[in-house]
């Protein structure tokens, strides 16, 4: 890892030289700093809290304060990581409640960089937020916080409309000034030529090894809950026997892009 603070820059010259972007998700400070010293880049303080830690069924719950507190949690420990704080439901529904969002994420909560789900519709907003000094990253394919709608946790962009429709999302997004994208559950084909085709890095969650970068749930995949990983995860932990050996093999496993392998891929 680089000795100064990782940018979006930096992202981005990672993917011209194709060196693998790692990353995953925290909640805390101990783990920030374990994360910072396994040599992972990113460490995104997602709305996935709501399932993993307060034990909620979707990550509809969460609200701007549980995101703030965790965000600065990580922050604090966060020396040189990007630290990307996720805006929770309807936290950025117009562009004005997104600039709020923004505020309280990076002021208070430290973050360096928002997340936020959804396609083209949301160009306006991103292209408001960048334009104020805030760095985005977009999230398309499975939109956990869409799951109401979508039906259930299901995979994105298997057919030809799907598939284009995220490429458009994509382009849209990135021309607003999204500088990254978390790509989840798509087929393989489509993110790695997604990947091929864009400028932002892409951080790919049950979108095969042809992306730029990886992200897991940290809890998936320190096996810290039996019987509920998706399938595309990895217990790193059973794997390789403690927690500091599972952060480190992780890292090890997206660089050398074995991680995700094809047991951990659709196609
Ligand atoms: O909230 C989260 O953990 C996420 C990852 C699944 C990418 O958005």
């Amino acid at each position: 890892m680089p000795a100064e603070r990782i940018t979006s820059t930096t992202l981005a010259a990672m993917k011209r030289r194709r060196d693998a972007i790692a990353c995953l998700t925290c909640y805390d400070a101990a783990f920030a700093g374990l994360l910072e010293s396994a040599g992972v880049e990113v460490l995104l303080v997602g709305d996935s809290l709501g399932m993993v830690l307060q034990g909620q069924p979707t990550t509809v719950p969460v609200k701007l304060e549980h995101m703030v507190y965790h965000s600065a949690c990580v922050s604090r420990a966060a020396a040189r990581s990007l630290v990307i704080a996720d805006m929770p439901f309807l936290s950025y529904a117009t562009a004005d409640r997104a600039l709020a969002a923004a505020e309280r994420l990076m002021g208070d909560g430290g973050a360096a960089m928002v997340k936020l789900e959804g396609g083209g519709e949301l160009a306006q907003t991103v292209a408001r937020l960048t334009r104020f000094g805030v760095p985005v990253c977009a999230h398309l394919g499975l939109l956990p916080q869409s799951v109401h709608r979508l039906g259930g946790y299901r995979y994105q962009g298997r057919d030809d409309a799907g598939a284009a429709r995220i490429r458009a999302d994509a382009l849209a997004l990135q021309d607003a000034g999204a500088s990254l994208l978390v790509l989840e559950c798509v087929p393989a084909a489509l993110a790695q030529a997604l990947a091929g085709e864009l400028d932002m890095p892409v951080i790919g969650i049950g979108a095969g090894s042809g992306c730029d970068g990886q992200v897991l749930v940290l809890h998936d995949m320190l096996g810290l809950l039996p019987g509920r990983s998706p399938t595309f995860s990895k217990d790193f932990a059973a794997a390789y026997g403690s927690v500091a050996a599972a952060l480190a093999g992780y890292v090890a496993e997206v660089k050398e892009r074995s991680f995700p392998g094809p047991g951990h891929t659709l196609y």
